[in-house]
C-alpha cells in the first residue's frame, strides 16, 4: 500500500504539473498595454552594467591578503583597502577567521573586499555608531547643463522618446533627468490632499517636488530625443515635464563586497524604531555609486540591513541572507531589510530569515524611487515580512518568483507620516506569497501576473491568472533575451 502510494503520488503530481503547465497563460508582455498606452516597464536594465555583463569572477586575482589579528581590525582593513584603491584598484582578501570591527569602513573606486566564504570570514560589530560598510565615497551633486520643456500630449510608461521645444545643447551619451512636477491637482486626484492622522493633515508630497527618471540620451532626431532605458512612469503636459541634461559628479564604480559574514552582537533585530542606536545599516551603497555589487553574504543582528542611496545605479545584490535573530519589541514598527532609493538595482536570490515573530519590510522602495528596479527569487521565512514599496510614489518595480511573505503594492494612506500611494507601474510576476495586496492609483496601475496567494478583498490592481503561474516563467529573463542577453549565461 505504502509503496504503491509512493509510486502513484509522484506520478499524479507529475500529471498535474503537466496539466497546469499546459493551462498556463502566456502573457504577451511586449504588447501588453493599458487604454492610455502604458506598457510594462522593461525591468531587464536593473543590475550591474544593466545586466549586460556577468559579475567579475569571485576567484579573480587577489592584490592584498589580511589575516585575523587581535583587537579592532577596522584601521588595518581600511588601510589595505585604501592602498589597493590608490594603486588603481584590486581585491583585498580577508582570510578565514574572526575580525572585530567598528562601523565606518569605506570601499572605494575599483576595489573589492572579499572573504573566504560565509561562516568562514566573520566580521563582528558590537554597536552601531553608523553604517558598518559603505560602497563608494561620493557626496557631491550633479550640475544641470541644459533644460528643455517636453511637448508630448502623453508620454506612456514603457516608451522611450520625448519631443522637446528646443533640442540644441543635447548630445547622445549625456546623462539626463526626465522630470516633472508634483502638482496640487494631481495630489487631489489621488486623494492625497485629505490624509488626516490624529486630527493633523499629513503631507504626502509637497507641490513642486520633482518626480525624476534618470536616463542617458541614446539618439536625437530633430526634436525627438530617445533614452537608453524605457520610462517607468507616465507624463502629461499639466505636470510641466522637462528634459534636463546634467553632469554627475565622479561616480565610484566597479566596487565589490563578497563572501563573508557580518554580525552585530548584541542584536538590534526587532528593536523599536525609536531606538536610534539601532537604525544604522549593515551596508550602504552610497549616492552616485554605479556598476557595483554585493554578493554571497550572511548578515545577522541588524534592524536595517542594506540601503541603496538615491542616484546610485546599476547595482546587483545577490545571494544575501539576512538573519533577524532578536525578538520583536512590543509595538515596534517594521524595519527595512533592503531599502531602495537608487535606480537599476537588481536584488536576486536574497532572503530574510529568523525568529518566529520577526517582522520586516524585506524590500522597500522609498519616496520617489525611480525605476526600473527588480527583485528576483526573494525568500521569506516568516509570514509578516513583506515586499512593500514604503511611501510616496516610487515607480517601476518588478517582484518575481517571491516565495512566502507578502506582496503589497498599494495606498498606505495615513500610515507612517502620510506615506500614501507608494508605487506605480509595479509588477508582481509568478509570486507565491501568503498575502497579496495589489491596488492601482488613479491614472496609473500596478499588476500581478501569475501571483498565487490570497488577495485582499476589494483590490483593484490588475490581477492576471491567480491560480497558476504564467509564461514566460521569468519576465526579467525574457526582457533581457529581447535585448540579446542570456540571463542564465550571465549567472542571473
Ligand atoms: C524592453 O523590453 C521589451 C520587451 O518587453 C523589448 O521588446 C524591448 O526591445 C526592450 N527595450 C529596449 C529599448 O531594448
Ligand atoms: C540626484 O541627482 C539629480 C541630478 O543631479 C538631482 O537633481 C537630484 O536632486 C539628486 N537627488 C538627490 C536626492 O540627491
Ligand atoms: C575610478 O577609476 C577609474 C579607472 O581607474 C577612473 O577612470 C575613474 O575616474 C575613477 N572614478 C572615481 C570616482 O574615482
Ligand atoms: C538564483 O536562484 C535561481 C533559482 O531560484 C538559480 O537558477 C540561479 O542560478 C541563482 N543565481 C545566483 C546568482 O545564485
Ligand atoms: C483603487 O482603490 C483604491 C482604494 O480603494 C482607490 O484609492 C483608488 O482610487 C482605486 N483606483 C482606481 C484606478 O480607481
Amino acid at each position: 500500500m505504502r509503496s504503491l502510494s509512493l509510486i502513484i503520488l509522484p506520478s499524479l503530481l507529475y500529471l498535474l504539473s503537466t496539466l497546469t503547465s499546459v493551462a498556463a497563460v502566456t502573457v504577451d508582455y511586449k504588447n501588453y498595454k493599458t487604454s492610455k498606452g502604458d506598457k510594462l516597464p522593461n525591468f531587464s536594465y536593473a543590475g550591474y552594467h544593466a545586466s549586460e555583463k556577468s559579475l567579475p569572477a569571485s576567484n579573480s586575482k587577489v592584490t592584498k591578503t589580511l589575516s585575523p589579528g587581535s583587537g579592532d581590525q577596522t584601521a588595518a582593513i581600511q588601510a589595505a583597502l585604501d592602498s589597493v584603491w590608490k594603486a588603481g584598484g584590486g581585491v583585498v582578501a580577508l582570510k578565514a577567521g574572526k575580525y572585530a570591527i567598528t562601523p565606518g569602513l569605506v570601499i572605494r573606486n575599483y576595489t573589492t573586499l572579499r572573504g573566504a566564504g560565509v561562516g568562514k570570514t566573520i566580521l563582528n560589530v558590537k554597536s552601531l555608531s553608523g553604517d558598518v560598510i559603505t560602497i563608494g565615497d561620493q557626496t557631491g551633486k550633479g550640475k544641470a547643463i541644459k533644460t528643455a520643456l517636453i511637448t508630448d500630449s502623453y508620454i506612456a510608461a514603457g516608451t522611450g522618446t520625448v519631443h522637446v521645444v528646443d533640442a540644441s545643447g543635447f548630445a547622445v551619451g549625456q546623462e539626463v533627468m526626465v522630470q516633472r512636477q508634483v502638482t496640487k491637482s494631481w495630489i487631489a486626484e489621488l486623494g492625497m490632499n485629505a490624509l488626516v492622522r490624529s486630527g493633523k493633515i499629513q503631507t504626502w508630497i509637497k507641490p513642486g517636488t520633482l518626480v525624476q527618471q534618470p536616463r542617458k540620451i541614446a539618439s536625437i532626431h530633430g526634436k525627438a530625443i530617445s533614452v537608453d532605458v524605457p520610462f517607468t512612469d507616465s507624463l502629461i503636459p499639466a505636470w510641466s515635464p522637462q528634459l534636463v541634461a546634467y553632469t554627475p559628479p565622479s561616480q565610484p564604480s566597479e566596487i565589490g563586497l563578497e563572501s563573508l559574514s557580518l554580525t552585530l552582537s548584541p542584536s538590534c533585530s526587532g528593536r523599536i524604531l525609536s531606538d536610534t542606536t539601532c537604525t544604522a545599516n549593515a551596508l550602504l551603497i552610497g549616492t552616485w555609486s554605479t556598476d557595483s555589487w554585493i554578493r554571497d553574504l550572511a548578515l545577522t543582528g541588524f534592524n536595517n540591513f542594506i540601503t541603496v542611496a538615491y542616484n546610485a545605479s546599476r547595482i546587483t545584490l545577490s545571494n544575501i541572507a539576512m538573519h533577524r535573530d532578536g525578538a520583536t519589541d512590543n509595538g515596534a514598527g517594521y524595519a527595512l531589510d533592503v531599502s531602495l532609493d537608487g535606480s537599476q538595482v537588481l536584488v536576486e536570490n536574497c532572503s530574510t530569515q529568523g525568529a518566529a515573530d520577526s517582522r520586516s519590510y524585506s524590500v522597500a522602495t522609498k519616496a520617489l524611487t525611480p525605476g526600473p528596479n527588480a527583485v528576483l527569487n526573494y525568500v521569506h521565512e516568516q509570514a509578516v515580512e513583506s515586499i512593500e514599496p514604503h511611501m510616496r510614489w516610487a515607480h517601476g518595480l518588478l517582484v518575481e518568483n517571491q516565495e512566502g511573505g507578502a506582496l503589497s503594492l498599494r495606498n498606505r494612506a495615513t500610515a507612517g507620516t502620510g506615506h500614501g500611494w507608494t508605487v506605480n507601474n509595479a509588477v508582481g510576476w509568478n509570486v507565491n506569497a501568503k498575502k497579496l495586496d495589489i491596488e492601482s492609483p488613479a491614472g496609473g496601475q500596478n499588476y500581478c501576473f501569475g501571483c498565487i496567494g490570497t488577495p485582499v478583498s476589494g483590490n483593484n490592481g490588475t490581477y492576471v491568472s491567480t491560480c497558476t503561474h504564467v509564461e514566460p516563467k521569468s519576465l526579467f529573463a525574457a526582457q533581457l533575451a529581447d535585448r540579446g542577453f542570456d540571463a542564465s549565461k550571465l549567472g542571473i
